[in-house]
Formats: C-alpha cells, sequence, structure tokens
C-alpha cells in the first residue's frame, strides 16, 4: 500500500492518474488532492478516493470547498502555500499542475526526497538544473510521466549513456502540421485544443499546435537524461504509436510502443519497478499496418528552432521561454493574439533581457515573472 498525491487532480492528467489508482484501491492510498478553482471537481475527486486533505490554490474557493466537503473527513485547505505544503508527505506525488504554477509544489516534492512522477513539464524547462540538484541532494526518485520522455526511461539504461548515440523525439505534428502558415495565421482556439491524437488540456494542446510543446520535451528529455542537446532529434511521427526512440552506438535502435492514451505512461510509474494492468486494449499491429516518418518544418514552426536555441544558449533562455509562452498562449485562448504571434512573442521576450542564470527557485521566479511582464507588453502593443 502507497500513499498518493495528485497535484492538479482536476486537470487531463490528473483524472487519468486518479482513474487507475482507483481501480487498485488495495495497493494506493489517497493522501492528498490539489486543485486551481475546480472546487466541484476536486471536491467530487476526494470524495471517490477518500482523499485525507484536499486543496485549492484560488484561496477564494476555500468556502465553497469546505462546504462541499463538510462531514466527509477530508481536510480542507486554500493558497498557494497550501498546495506546496500538500506536495509533501505522500510515498508518490503526481506532478501534475499545468505551467510554471507548478515550480515550487514539485521543488517541496522533490526536496522531501520520496517519488515525484513528472507530467508537470514546465517546472523542468525553466529550472531542471535545481530540480535534478534538489532531488541528488534528498534521494527523490524522478520518473517522467510524458509519455517521450517516459518512453526514453524505458529504452535507455541511465547507468550507460556512452552506449547511446541519440535520443529520437516523436511528435504527432499536431493539428495543423499540414497547413500553410496563410492558413495558420486564421487559427481559433476551438480548432487549436483540438488535438487529432491525444486528449490534453488547452494549455498543452495549445503546444502541440505550435510544436513548442515539443520544443519543451527538448529541453525536458536534456534536463532529464545524460544526453547533449545535439544528440537529441525530433522526427513527425503522425500516428503517436512509438513514443521515442533510443539509438545506440551498436545500431541497435529501441522504441516504446503503445496507444495514445496518458494512462499508459502513468500506470508505468505508479506501478515502477513493477508493472500494473491499465484498461487499454493491446495495440493491433496488423489493423494499425504502417508507422510513418518526416523530418519537422521549423520554418511554418518557429517554436523548435526557438526551444533549441534557448536550450544551447542556458542559463535564464529555457525560463524566458517557457514564461513568454505560457503569456502567449493564454492571450491567443483569450482571442487577443493570432496563432502565429505565439512564437513571435516568445522570440521577442527572448531578444529583449540576458538576465544571469538563475542559481536559486527565487531566482528563477523573479525571471519568470519579469518575462512575464514583458511578454503582457507585447501582447497589448502588439509584435
Ligand atoms: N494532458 C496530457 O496528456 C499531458 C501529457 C504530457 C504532459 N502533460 C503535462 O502535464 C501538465 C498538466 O497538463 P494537463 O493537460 O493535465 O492540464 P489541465 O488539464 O489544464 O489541468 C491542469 C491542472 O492544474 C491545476 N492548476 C491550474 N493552474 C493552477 C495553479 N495556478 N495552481 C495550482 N493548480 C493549478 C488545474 O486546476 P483546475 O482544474 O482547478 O483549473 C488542473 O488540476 C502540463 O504541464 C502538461 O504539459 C500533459
Amino acid at each position: 500500500m502507497r500513499t498518493v498525491t495528485v497535484l492538479g487532480a482536476t486537470g487531463s492528467v490528473g483524472t487519468s492518474t486518479l482513474d487507475l489508482v482507483e481501480r487498485v484501491p488495495d495497493r494506493f492510498r489517497v493522501r492528498a488532492l490539489t486543485a486551481n478553482n475546480d472546487v466541484a471537481g476536486l471536491a467530487a475527486a476526494s470524495m471517490r478516493t477518500g482523499a485525507e486533505l484536499a486543496v485549492v490554490a484560488d484561496p477564494a474557493c476555500l468556502p465553497e470547498l469546505k462546504a462541499a466537503l463538510a462531514g466527509t473527513g477530508t481536510q480542507v485547505a486554500g493558497g498557494r502555500r497550501a498546495v506546496i505544503e500538500a506536495a509533501v508527505g505522500a510515498d508518490l506525488t503526481m506532478a501534475a499542475i499545468v505551467g510554471c504554477a507548478g515550480l515550487q509544489p514539485v521543488m517541496a516534492a522533490v526536496e522531501a526526497g520520496g517519488t515525484v512522477v513528472l507530467a508537470n513539464k514546465e517546472p523542468l524547462v525553466s529550472a531542471g538544473d535545481l530540480v535534478t540538484a534538489a532531488a541528488c541532494r534528498s534521494g527523490a526518485t524522478l520518473l517522467p510521466a510524458d509519455s517521450e520522455h517516459n518512453a526514453i526511461f524505458q529504452c535507455m539504461d541511465a547507468r550507460r549513456p556512452e552506449g547511446v548515440r541519440r535520443i529520437v523525439l516523436t511528435a504527432s505534428g499536431g493539428p495543423f502540421r499540414d497547413w500553410s502558415l496563410a492558413d495558420m495565421a486564421r487559427v481559433t482556439p476551438e480548432q487549436a485544443v483540438a488535438h487529432p491524437n491525444w486528449s490534453m488540456g488547452a494549455k498543452i494542446s495549445v503546444d502541440s499546435a505550435t510544436m513548442m510543446n515539443k520544443g519543451l520535451e527538448l529541453i525536458e528529455a536534456a534536463r532529464l537524461f545524460p544526453i547533449p542537446a545535439d544528440r537529441i532529434e525530433i522526427v513527425i511521427h503522425r500516428q503517436s504509436v512509438i513514443h521515442s526512440l533510443v539509438d545506440h552506438v551498436d545500431g541497435s535502435m529501441l522504441a516504446q510502443l503503445g496507444p495514445s492514451d496518458m494512462r499508459v505512461p502513468i500506470a508505468h510509474c505508479l506501478a515502477w519497478p513493477e508493472r500494473m494492468a491499465t484498461p487499454m486494449a493491446p495495440l493491433d499491429l496488423v489493423t494499425l499496418g504502417r508507422l510513418d516518418f518526416e523530418a519537422p518544418d521549423e520554418v511554418r514552426f518557429p517554436a523548435l528552432r526557438l526551444a533549441r536555441e534557448a536550450l544551447v544558449a542556458g542559463g535564464a533562455a529555457p525560463a524566458i521561454l517557457n514564461a513568454a509562452n505560457e503569456m502567449a498562449v493564454a492571450a491567443f485562448l483569450d482571442g487577443r493574439i493570432g496563432f502565429l504571434e505565439i512564437a513571435a512573442i516568445v522570440a521577442d521576450t527572448l531578444s529583449r533581457f540576458v538576465p544571469p542564470t538563475p542559481e536559486t527557485i527565487d531566482a528563477v521566479l523573479a525571471i519568470d515573472a519579469e518575462a512575464r511582464g514583458l511578454a503582457a507588453h507585447r501582447v497589448e502593443v502588439g509584435v
């Protein structure tokens, strides 16, 4: 029996995690669940799972949460500090908050030294070196739930990185992979969140459409695995069946295949180093018939280039890239900017300041705040 906390329990990854946890009540007991402001979703999940603690990040939602869970035995709390505190105390913490809002909770969980399952990629992009250094100090186990990184984790012997020639990250290419730039200029938020293969939250869906998601994953891979940036490649694979590959010096290339359902990599992390059953049907290779691969187009999808440049530049650049992207995606979803302006705002923000390499989480958060301010200004005045 292991205790589990789910940060971001009401989101796409959080819901998939609870779906698995609830299937094996003899294996997992829920310690804490958190959300931003979805009180109804959080209260329902808390009651279903018998969670010890439910936390809303938005303190204004606390009275409603208290009322919803009165008499259930679940303790309640509200505010950002309460989310950070809730990240500590379980055997396994699923980090599934969206954005850099998850950074401090992730750090708290990592510093506490337990097992931390990372779906929330933005903290690794903005502060990956600090997160992995904290894990080395505390002895925390970091397990990647992002499907690509989970695939690499399954295919790679990290104790022998000298045997690895390349990591190949696969990308579906998103809903606009065949669209011209002229057509992409007219994309609506509704079109951008409709991913062809995966069902995900709004922010990551837009990131997939701009391919910034693959750029963030490139940086995430460089933080998680001992492989230099120039040996991490991206290839378009429309079917999203191969989730990534590891190419070895002897010519052996290992791939992980599976359905496009986050419950597969999440289950791998929940049960690791064992395996647990999931409700997914096995892949039918004959019905699948073929697997296609093509090179990504960095002209139509400049976010890929921006992310690789930020990774190579190092220092504060990935944190700036991430913060500007979060602001630009939110503005696009609000209908305040066009689809192509997302990458333009990120590029503009990156060009405007070069702070020193952040050595602490507070320094990362200061850079994040300044980059958000610059990006917000660009949203107002245009790029
Ligand atoms: N979805 C996927 O298939 C997938 C795959 C790989 C990686 N990821 C990564 O996993 C993370 C979560 O993605 P998602 O698609 O599950 O997102 P999502 O559906 O938008 O869910 C986000 C979760 O975070 C909570 N949240 C939002 N803002 C918050 C804040 N300021 N403070 C505290 N909690 C906050 C939300 O609460 P409310 O519901 O109350 O707003 C919700 O529980 C992202 O980093 C994403 O890149 C997702």
